[in-house]
């Protein structure tokens, strides 16, 4: 008890006053004053850590996530005796405020849940939703011609019925212990009193100031006075405290009807330029989703993860399910190892961009995509000593008899990662997203931004005649690389972790799994590896670091390489004998703390 108070009294110093509740007013704004507040003992402790390459140690609960006032908020939840859902809602309603170009209301989230009762892992859908009036040609001209990629971005048209709302409701609803409304308490405190605007914030509201100005609403709170915010600026959003008071005091509700979803329709569909379709019905009929989660055996564990919509857990899946045969522990200053790695995953995106999408639309063969026999066979190809010449789908076994196309969905790097493990044993791994780096690019008069995920649908609905399982459909959930998984060593989590990315999510997510277990790195250093990615045959190699040095190794195979940042936001909680280690991405902001 001394310990959990002591942590309480510790986070308590970096959070502001809880502020009054002044907000009549619905436009978000900036307050004036400037300077980032100290980081609290526990905090800093937890940057250091991650500065040194340490794991950060704890025996009773743990929490990892992309900023540490979201942290804060997650960890005073579970010191408290709430459970992880409870914690996921505290850290997620202030990474909406925080990290508003990640993860939001305005979003959706898949969640994975290992439920310490019953041993059970059960998954929660809350992606974003085509509107009914949505088409198979939505992002195509005129002449049937793909959009180009921020034409379709940037307006209401790619913006999906928002899940991550609801999915905090069900969480909560399922596997909540807390007081709902008390977890929005810390979220409001930071809305209405004010926070330090992060580098990483005001870099990319630099970077993408020409389209954050072409909305009013999004002008005037991420560049105020024509001037992008920075580093360090005291920034409030009053209309998202009163957002977040309606959700605190109404439950989820308050956000598919009334006038918090009246508002985001009128935002959609007045987009100048680039108007949406979206329906008051379309958020009156909003569901998450609970769906069996999809578990590939390796290495004598099972990686769990989330199913179609997502691509994650099957691609993923496929990947470590091809490597099962092969001997990776020579480790990663190996180039042979990343060959192995890098044609395992060329297939499974090879499979992946033919078969997966949402199984509610079309039948995926989600058994005989990861059907041991099938991954034996595509195994068999990576047996030689060079990079594949050609990849080409697989023929795995299917329910129905459909021919597919391949397609060419777009997908960027965005999105945040929320790793937890609470008291009682329950692990929560959730990946929450908005799409791109501040999605749509409009804000909502409830301060929060509105996701632009119906871009990750495949712009173009047939290739030679043949209909392409990810196109768009009414009421379908775009395609989704976000990979929350939680490994199991009989029975028990023994690894919690996942990543903002794009389709290089499912990249990251497996090399940490393979750092782990294969190469007995703790979660830090499995985290802070250094990346080397192969989706569709080029090798991305992280510049900076030592997997530069893989480059001469692979171009002898055969790949052609390409030196770039690689920016991931891994987070990941280990489980063993001697407690919880977590883990935080040294590219991102976030941190790991625990107790
Ligand atoms: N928009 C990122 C993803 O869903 O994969």
């Amino acid at each position: 008890m001394f310990q959990r108070l002591a942590l309480l009294a510790l986070l308590a110093g970096a959070l502001p006053a809880t502020a009054q509740q002044t907000a009549d007013s619905v436009a978000p704004e900036t307050g004036a004053a400037t300077g980032a507040m100290a980081a609290s003992p526990a905090v800093q402790a937890a940057l250091d850590a991650k500065a040194a390459g340490q794991p950060v140690a704890a025996q009773t609960w743990m929490i990892a996530a992309a900023n540490p006032l979201a942290v804060e908020a997650g960890a005073k939840a579970l010191a408290t005796g709430g459970s992880a859902a409870d914690a996921m809602v505290a850290v997620q309603a202030v990474l909406g405020l925080v990290e508003p170009q990640s993860s939001g209301l305005g979003g959706g989230a898949f969640l994975v849940w290992y439920d310490a009762a019953t041993g059970e892992v059960t998954t929660l859908d809350g992606r974003e939703t085509a509107p009914l009036a949505a088409t198979p040609t939505l992002f195509q001209t005129a002449d049937g011609e793909p959009l180009k990629f921020f034409d379709a971005v940037v307006g209401g048209r790619s913006v999906g019925v928002p899940g991550t709302p609801a999915l905090m409701q069900a969480a909560h609803d399922r596997w909540g212990q807390s007081d709902w409304a008390g977890l929005f308490t810390d979220a409001i405190a930071l809305a209405e009193g004010g926070f330090a605007v992060s580098p990483r914030l005001a870099a990319l509201v630099a970077r993408d100031a020409e389209r954050l100005s072409r909305f009013a609403a999004t002008r005037t709170y991420f560049l105020p006075g024509g001037t992008p915010l920075a580093e360090g600026d005291r920034l409030t959003n009053v209309a998202y405290g009163q957002t977040l008071r309606s959700l605190a005091a109404h439950g989820a509700e308050a956000f598919y009807s009334g006038p918090i979803a009246q508002d985001i329709v009128t935002t959609v569909r007045t987009a100048a330029g680039n108007p949406g379709v979206m329906a008051p019905i379309d958020l009156a009929i909003y569901q998450v989703k609970e769906r069996d989660p999809v578990c590939v055996a390796y290495r004598a564990h099972d990686v769990c993860g989330m199913g179609p919509p997502s691509s994650g857990a099957l691609t993923v899946g496929q990947i470590l399910g091809m490597l099962d045969g092969y001997d990776l522990s020579a480790g990663p200053e190996e180039a042979d190892v990343w060959r192995l790695i890098g044609d395992a995953s060329r297939l499974a995106f090879a499979d992946r961009g033919r078969y997966m999408a949402d199984s509610d639309f079309v039948p995926v063969p989600v058994n005989g995509l990861v059907d041991p026999v099938y991954l034996a066979d595509r195994a068999t190809l990576l047996a030689g000593g060079d990079a594949l010449p050609e990849v080409a789908p697989g023929s795995p076994a299917f329910d129905h008899a459909l021919n597919w196309a391949d397609d060419d969905s777009l997908e960027f790097p965005s999105t945040s990662h929320i790793s937890i493990v609470d008291a009682a044993g329950n692990a929560l791994s959730m990946t929450t997203t908005i799409e791109n780096g501040f999605g749509s690019r409009l804000m909502a008069a409830g301060g929060f931004l509105l996701n632009n995920e119906l871009t990750d649908f495949s712009f173009r609905t047939h290739r030679n005649g043949v209909p392409i399982a990810n196109r768009v459909e009414p009421g379908k959930r775009p395609r989704s690389s976000m990979s929350p998984t939680i490994v199991l060593k009989d029975g028990e989590p023994v690894l919690v972790v996942g990543s903002p990315g794009g389709s290089r999510i499912i990249g990251y997510v497996a090399k940490t799994i393979i750092a782990h277990l294969d190469w007995g790195l703790d979660v830090q250093t499995a985290v802070s590896l250094p990346h080397a990615v192969n989706r569709f045959g080029t090798y991305d190699l992280e510049e900076g670091t030592s997997a530069a040095e893989l480059e001469a190794g692979l171009q002898t195979f055969g790949y052609e390489t390409n030196l770039r940042g690689l920016n991931s936001g891994l987070h990941a909680i280990s489980v063993g004998p001697d407690g919880l280690l977590g883990g935080a991405d040294p590219r991102r902001e976030g941190i790991a703390l625990g107790d």
